[in-house]
């Protein structure tokens, strides 16, 4: 593989950054300094440092994503832009996908990856990933139908929900909503079985992930190593 595509699939720096970091002398392969981006390195065989720091070079890429309104959680669409096309050349990758979905006018937390065995195990129903939410409803919940929430609630297609937990702003109206399964518009369809509507749904959470506050609606990150271990820790459990 070409050094500068390393250094970006790595997520330590883009294309262009690449060539001047190889350019100053802060990229070593083997322990000698190279000047030029172009060489082709073994990826699997190859020590590299960046700035002083070695990289891991990992099969599979691991993107952080918020989300914004508007976009849809696929991978192609003929009508509307996809969570994918938010995404750089040369940082999708061929098989990437959004592990998890959320619906068009939800923002926030989504992890995109191409890592398809790690993604399948997360989303195992069997797995009850946590998925954190802030909401904003309609009408003000009581405190009986939070009760319902949480104990788990028919929804219209009969589906009986798992135990959640709701956790209710001052003005009742709002708040945060921690779920550990991901049924098809899940949250929309228990507000409607309480008669009431959700007017703001955005992720903060997915697993052991937290949405990052520097990420600006529509902006992403590579996850970090860290970031990476605790997915695999956590699906490693389920
Ligand atoms: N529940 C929903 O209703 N929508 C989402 O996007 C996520 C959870």
């Amino acid at each position: 593989m070409r050094l500068d595509k390393f250094l970006v699939a790595t997520g330590k720096c883009t294309r262009s950054v690449a060539k001047r970091q190889v350019r100053a002398g802060a990229v070593t392969v083997n322990g000698l300094a190279v000047r030029s981006a172009d060489i082709n390195i073994d990826e699997y065989a190859d020590t590299v440092t960046y700035c002083g720091e070695k990289i891991l070079y990992r099969k599979y890429t691991y993107v952080m994503l918020n989300k914004p309104e508007g976009v849809v959680s696929a991978t192609e669409d003929g009508r509307d832009k996809t969570v994918l096309d938010l995404l750089p050349d040369g940082v999708r990758t061929r098989g990437m996908f959004p592990c998890g979905r959320l619906d068009k006018n939800t923002l926030g937390l989504v992890l995109l990856t191409d890592d398809g065995e790690l993604a399948h195990r997360l989303l195992a129903p069997k797995s009850h990933v946590k998925k954190i939410y802030r909401f904003r409803s309609r009408f003000p919940i009581s405190e009986e139908d939070a009760r319902r929430f949480e104990n788990g609630l028919v929804l219209e297609d009969g589906y009986e929900t798992k135990p959640a937990e709701i956790r209710l702003d001052e003005g009742k109206d709002g708040g945060i909503i921690t779920l550990v399964e991901g049924k098809y518009h899940q949250i929309k369809r228990m507000l409607e079985a309480l008669d009431n509507k959700i007017t703001y749904l955005e992720r903060l959470e997915f697993g052991p992930l937290t949405l990052d506050a520097t990420l600006a609606r529509g902006e992403w990150r590579y996850l970090t190593d860290e970031e990476i271990a605790a997915l695999e820790t956590h699906a490693s459990r389920a």
